[in-house]
C-alpha cells in the first residue's frame, strides 16, 4: 500500500495550546487529548492545577507533548510565566473543567497559574465541564455555565449524558472524548468569514434500494470524503447539515446529520435542507438504479436464475436545480474510470455545477473504503487543478480553500459567536 499521507494538520499546526487540567477523575482523558493536539502539530503547553496532580502526573504530559507541564504561578526563574502564556497561546482549553474552576473562572478568582492566566489571555478559552451529575445540575453551577457561556470568547463545550465515575447512576457531565475536543479546539482557531454561520448543505454515503427486508442493491461507499467535507466546514464556522446514507462512520462534531437509506429518501431530505444552503457539496454515491419491486418478504430460492429488474433512481443534483438558493455554490463529485476530465466536465455543464471533484477509483490511494483521495477540481471557466494523493480530510480542506472566495459577499454572514477577533490558519 502507498504510504498513508497524514491526517489533516490544519488548524492545529504550529499553533500554540494552552491545555489546563483542572482535579476531575476526567483528567485521565486529558492526556490523550495533548497527545492528539500534539499529533497534530500543536505545540501543548499543559497547565495543572494542584488537585489536577492528585489525579495525573504533570510527567505523563510531558511525555506526550514533548514540553514542560507547568504547575505553579510562582516558578523560579519565570515570574511572568502566566502573562507569557497566556500572550502566546492561540487557544487555550480548560478539561476537564471541575464545578471549582467554573466557579473560580466565572467570578474571576486567580489563585493559580491556570485561573490566573484566563484572566490574562485574549485567546479563545474553551471549557470543558466534567463532573458529578448531581454537582453539573446544582442552580450554582448552572448559573456559573450561563455567565461564561455569554462571555466573548469563551465556549462550552459539552458535557455529555452517560455513566458516572465512583458507580453513580448515568447523568450529565460527562466529559466530551478528546477527539470531540479537539474538533471544538479546531473551530475556535479556524472558525471566520465567509463561513461562520453559513448555512452548509453537504450529501455523503451510499444509498441502500431494497429489494426485500434483507437485501439491497448499494454500492462501496463509505461516506468518508463527505463526512470529512462536513467536519472541515463545521470548523471553519458553518452551520452544517449532513445528509448521509447508512455508513459505520460516527456524526462528524457539531454537524446536524439527518441519516436516509434510499436514493428518494436522500431527495425529499436534501428538498428539504435546500432552501437558504448558501454551499452545497453533494458528496453522495447514490444508486442509479432502484429494483422495480420491493417484497414484503425474503425472496426463497429455488434453484432457478433470478431476475431484478431495475428501475432509475431520480438525479438528486439535477432536481435541486429548480430550487437553488440563488448565488449558492454548488459542487458534485465525479467518479470516472476513463476519460476523467471529459466526463467530468460534462456532468458540470449538464448538472450546473460551479465545481466538480473527479476522481478514478482505480487508481492507487484513491476512491472508497480508503482513507485517502486523489482527485481533480474542474470548474465553470475550464480550469483543471490535479491534487496530490491526499488524506480525504486533507482534501475536504483543499476544496474549501478553493470555494472560499466563490461564496458571494451577502455569504458573508454574522461572526462567530464571541467578539474576539479570530487569527486562522490555513
Ligand atoms: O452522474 P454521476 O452519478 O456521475 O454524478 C455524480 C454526482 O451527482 C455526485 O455529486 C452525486 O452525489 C450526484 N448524484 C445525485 N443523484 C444521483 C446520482 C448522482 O445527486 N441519482
Amino acid at each position: 500500500m502507498a504510504s498513508r499521507p497524514l491526517t489533516p494538520r490544519r488548524p492545529w499546526e504550529d499553533r500554540r495550546v494552552v491545555l489546563g487540567v483542572a482535579g476531575g477523575i476526567a483528567a485521565y482523558k486529558s492526556v490523550e487529548l495533548a497527545r492528539n493536539l500534539t499529533r497534530l502539530g500543536a505545540q501543548v503547553d499543559v497547565v495543572l492545577t494542584s488537585s489536577a496532580k492528585e489525579f495525573v502526573t504533570p510527567l505523563s504530559f510531558e511525555a506526550v507533548t514533548g514540553r514542560a507541564a507547568h504547575q505553579s504561578l510562582f516558578s523560579a526563574g519565570d515570574s511572568a510565566l502566566h502573562i507569557r502564556l497566556a500572550r502566546e497561546a492561540d487557544v487555550v482549553c480548560v478539561a476537564p473543567a471541575t464545578a471549582n474552576l467554573l466557579a473560580e473562572a466565572a467570578h474571576g478568582f486567580a489563585g493559580d497559574l491556570l485561573t490566573t492566566l484566563l484572566l490574562a489571555t485574549e485567546a479563545p478559552v474553551v471549557l470543558c465541564p466534567a463532573m458529578n451529575h448531581h454537582m453539573f445540575r446544582h442552580v450554582q453551577t448552572q448559573a456559573n455555565l450561563e455567565v461564561l457561556a455569554r462571555r466573548p470568547g469563551y465556549l462550552v463545550a459539552g458535557p455529555a449524558t452517560g455513566a458516572m465515575a465512583y458507580g453513580e447512576e448515568e447523568g450529565p457531565g460527562r466529559m466530551l472524548e478528546p477527539e470531540e475536543i479537539v474538533e471544538h479546539l479546531g473551530r475556535a482557531l479556524a472558525a471566520g468569514p465567509p463561513w461562520s454561520g453559513l448555512p452548509v448543505l453537504v450529501t455523503a454515503g451510499p444509498t441502500r434500494e431494497p429489494l426485500d427486508p434483507v437485501r439491497f442493491v448499494g454500492n462501496r461507499s463509505s461516506g468518508r470524503m463527505g463526512y470529512a467535507i462536513a467536519q472541515a466546514a463545521w470548523r471553519r464556522g458553518a452551520a452544517v447539515t449532513l445528509i448521509s446514507g447508512p455508513t459505520a462512520l460516527d456524526a462528524p462534531v457539531g454537524v446536524e446529520r439527518v441519516v436516509v437509506e434510499t436514493a428518494r429518501e436522500m431527495q425529499a431530505a436534501v428538498a428539504k435542507a435546500l432552501p437558504g444552503s448558501r454551499v452545497v457539496i453533494m458528496a453522495a454515491a447514490v444508486a442509479d438504479f432502484r429494483p422495480a419491486a420491493t417484497e414484503a418478504s425474503k425472496i426463497k430460492r429455488n434453484g432457478a436464475p433470478f431476475e431484478i429488474v431495475l428501475e432509475a433512481n431520480p438525479d438528486i443534483l439535477v432536481e435541486t436545480r429548480r430550487s437553488r438558493t440563488p448565488g449558492a455554490v454548488v459542487v458534485g463529485f465525479a467518479l470516472e474510470t476513463g476519460d476523467l476530465v471529459t466526463n467530468a466536465g460534462a456532468k458540470l455543464k449538464d448538472k450546473a455545477l460551479d465545481l466538480i471533484v473527479a476522481n478514478d477509483p482505480r487508481e492507487e490511494g484513491s476512491g472508497f473504503e480508503v482513507e485517502t483521495n486523489r482527485v481533480t477540481l474542474l470548474d465553470q471557466e475550464g480550469n483543471t487543478e490535479e491534487l496530490p494523493l491526499l488524506s480525504k480530510a486533507e482534501v475536504a480542506e483543499r476544496l474549501l480553500d478553493r470555494i472560499e472566495p466563490m461564496i458571494g459577499a451577502t455569504g458573508a454572514a454574522s461572526r462567530t459567536k464571541g467578539g474576539r477577533p479570530r487569527s486562522r490558519s490555513r
